[in-house]
């Protein structure tokens, strides 16, 4: 296991994801948002982008959330981009950094997805050595983010959770724990939720995300649930969620939205929805203690 600094305090309330088409107003109006989490891929080849993020990470804490750092691809992952998103980080200074326990790259081409892969003993030492090689690099710890899933593989050997724990054991990473993709997942692939919940190494999450998702039929008659990061949270993942924040108490959470984007108004609203939910699960776990 390397030893890696552990995550900074973070803020108590809920931040919103900070896309593109926000940036300027976010930058003019500095709206009552306690933080913010960029994808630094939306930055590394588009200088003025940069330049108004630089201006944002001086008025608001940053979480970095990268899509392209690939720990889970076979043939190793790109030193020269994790460089360029290690140069990021070193400007903005963000509080927590993150990816996904998947793989987008294969030797040197990108894929545009965030794709599955097996939990055997393999794929385990692959993504553990990954992990370690990010954490050594970043000189910090990262945080990997539990997938959205539409099929399984064969070949496992162990399921989800007891991979992310075994990856929690092996790196010290921490955990992002995305509600709504524990949702879609349960659906699409016919597991209980809360039994998923209750086997995450708990300690060891630091983050939590909500977003939406679209329903689709699927060929047999029934439906799929597809993680389009498009629409507003769903009620059943906001009912995950309050069990969720009633396990691990105050986490931070994020608003998570990509496309179809509404006006920053209608993602704070979400966001004090989930303060609300947390304020709640908060004072149960209080009461229960006194
Ligand atoms: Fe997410």
């Amino acid at each position: 296991m390397t030893s890696v600094p552990s995550v900074r305090p973070a803020p108590s309330r809920t931040g919103i994801g900070l896309r593109l088409a926000h940036l300027a107003e976010v930058v003019a109006d500095r709206p009552d948002i306690p933080w913010f989490e960029i994808h630094p891929e939306n930055f590394l080849s588009n200088p003025h982008a940069a330049e108004l993020l630089d201006e944002v990470a001086r008025h608001y804490p940053i979480s970095v959330h990268t899509v392209g750092v690939s720990v889970g691809s076979a043939t190793g992952i790109d030193r020269a981009h994790l460089n360029r998103v290690r140069a990021l980080i070193a400007r903005i200074d963000p509080f927590l950094v993150s990816g996904h326990l998947a793989w987008s790259t294969h030797r040197g081409i990108y894929l545009n997805d965030l794709l599955p892969l097996p939990y055997d003993d393999e794929s385990l030492n692959i993504v553990a050595a990954h992990i370690n090689d990010v954490q050594n690099a970043l000189g910090r710890q990262f945080l990997i983010e539990n997938p959205s899933s539409y099929v399984g593989f064969a070949q496992s050997t162990m399921s989800e959770t007891a991979f992310l724990n075994e990856l929690v054991a092996r790196t010290g990473c921490a955990l992002l724990c995305d509600v709504s993709n524990i949702y879609l997942s349960a659906h699409n692939m016919g597991f209980d939720p809360n039994r998923y919940i209750a086997d995450l190494p708990i300690d060891a999450i630091a983050e939590l995300h909500l977003g939406g998702f679209t329903r689709e039929d699927d060929d047999t008659g029934g439906t799929v649930l597809i993680d389009t990061h498009d629409t507003a949270v769903s009620e059943p993942a906001w009912a995950l969620y309050s069990r969720v924040v009633r396990r691990c108490g105050r986490i931070p959470t994020l608003i998570e939205r990509d496309s179809e984007l509404p006006a920053l108004s209608a993602l704070i609203v979400e966001a004090t929805r989930a303060d609300s939910i947390i304020a709640v699960a908060a004072e149960a776990c209080h009461a229960v203690a006194g």
